[in-house]
């Protein structure tokens, strides 16, 4: 089993500090675009109560550089909990936002880093959105996706996204069609119904992944 599938996995709200790491995602899942989410757009975002920024992460041990390690002996590190302050930091796998509109919660973007694709990152991250937007009073979810993204539509339609509508040559980088797609009403007796269901399948499947909406 791969490293990436025994360590616990945490979603929550994104924080400044988070920015590099998610610019690099960004750049890794939507080469070709990402000029149009700059650091300094992603800071504004943050600023923006209209925008929801959320990201999934884990601890990771990072090598001390080579000869730093022999400069600060045992003693040292117990008493400054050397360790945990400075070898462990937050890994960023993924990473999702919206901006609400009135009563619509659109998508901006879901990435995960290749390395840990189809581990139910993805999903966690869309689950989440799915809460936050009905916690911010949203009716509907919707995004653009690439026509021949056929793995992200596969996700979207999994939650009970339809396609809705198309616009012609949307991505400036190469002229490829969007594909609109939409939930019904989020708040509706069917939509919560299979919404609660597939939440409570993913629970069973992917202990490892823990939601904080706060
Ligand atoms: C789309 C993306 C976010 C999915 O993330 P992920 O963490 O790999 O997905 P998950 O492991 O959570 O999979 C959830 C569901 O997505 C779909 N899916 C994921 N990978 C898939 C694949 N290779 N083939 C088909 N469906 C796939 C399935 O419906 C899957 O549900 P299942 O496990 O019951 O089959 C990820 O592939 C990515 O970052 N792609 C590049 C950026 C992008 O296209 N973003 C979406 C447009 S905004």
């Amino acid at each position: 089993m791969l490293e990436s599938q025994l360590m616990p996995y945490i979603i929550r709200p994104m924080k400044y500090e988070d920015i590099p790491q998610v610019a690099q995602i960004d750049r890794e899942a939507f080469p070709g675009e990402w000029v149009f989410r700059s650091q300094a757009a992603y800071k504004q975002d943050l600023d923006n109560p209209s925008i929801r920024y959320m990201v999934a992460c884990k601890e990771k041990h990072v090598p001390e550089p080579k000869g730093q390690a022999l400069e600060k002996p045992p003693w040292f590190k117990r008493l400054f909990s050397y360790e945990r302050r400075l070898n462990i930091q937050e890994y960023i796998v993924g990473f999702s936002g919206f901006w609400m509109m009135t009563g619509e919660a659109h998508i901006i973007a879901i990435g995960v880093r290749n390395d840990y694709r189809q581990l139910g990152v993805g999903e966690g991250l869309l689950i989440l959105t799915i809460e936050l937007a009905q916690i911010s009073n949203a009716n509907i979810v919707t995004l653009e996706v690439r026509a021949s993204n056929k793995i992200a539509q596969e996700l979207y339609k999994k939650y009970r996204f339809q396609v809705v509508g198309r616009r012609l040559r949307y991505y400036s980088s190469d002229g490829e069609d969007a594909i609109i797609m939409s939930t019904d009403n989020i708040t509706s007796v069917p939509f919560q119904a299979s919404f609660q269901q597939l939440k409570e399948d993913y629970a069973q499947r992917h202990r490892e992944i823990l939601a904080r909406v706060c």
